[in-house]
């Protein structure tokens, strides 16, 4: 997809994300948590646009020596086109450029799209977190991707 580009999220940017968010999720964050995200200063939120047009985006936190993935989207008519992956190349390439050695994230056990996806990349499973959403019970699979300074 050569439209596509990638950019630092802006306050402007939040009404696009809010819409994407409440289509691709049971339990989507409300404006206070992403707005919290958005102004934290260890924070690394990306953007997605193709001919203008905000199609996905990821939201992280850097911590002491990792960096964690928190949230992550992409616009159901712009699903399979490789948008999700770039997201998280930048995510990679903002840990390394501060030092940080993984992104870890928590993932619902049954997203098998999105298992795929980050285990496409280099996550591994390393942990099960019992019955960790609150909405539905469901336990969840904690993955990690350790950086090699080489990483894309
Ligand atoms: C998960 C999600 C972010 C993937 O976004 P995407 O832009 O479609 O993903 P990509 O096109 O970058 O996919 C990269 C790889 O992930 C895997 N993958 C992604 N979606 C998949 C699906 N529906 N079924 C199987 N594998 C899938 C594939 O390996 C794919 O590579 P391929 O297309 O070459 O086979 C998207 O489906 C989404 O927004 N889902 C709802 C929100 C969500 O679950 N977010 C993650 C919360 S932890």
């Amino acid at each position: 997809m050569d439209s596509l580009t990638l950019r630092k999220t802006t306050r402007e940017d939040m009404p696009s994300i809010f819409a994407i968010e409440q289509a691709s999720f049971v339990s989507p964050w409300n404006v206070h948590t992403f707005l919290t995200a958005l102004h934290n200063r260890r924070s690394c939120n990306i953007t997605a646009r193709c001919n203008g047009e905000i199609v996905g985006y990821c939201f992280s936190l850097g911590m002491k020596n990792m960096v964690h993935l928190l949230n992550l989207a992409v616009h159901p008519d712009f699903r399979r086109q490789g948008i999700a992956r770039r997201l998280l190349g930048e995510i990679f390439s903002f840990a390394r450029s501060h030092g940080k050695s993984y992104v870890f994230l928590e993932v619902r056990k049954s997203n098998e799209s999105a298992k795929r996806l980050y285990a496409s990349v280099g996550f591994t499973h390393v942990s099960t977190w019992q019955r960790y959403y609150s909405d539905s019970g469901e336990d969840a699979s904690i993955m990690v991707k350790r950086l090699e300074r080489t990483d894309g």
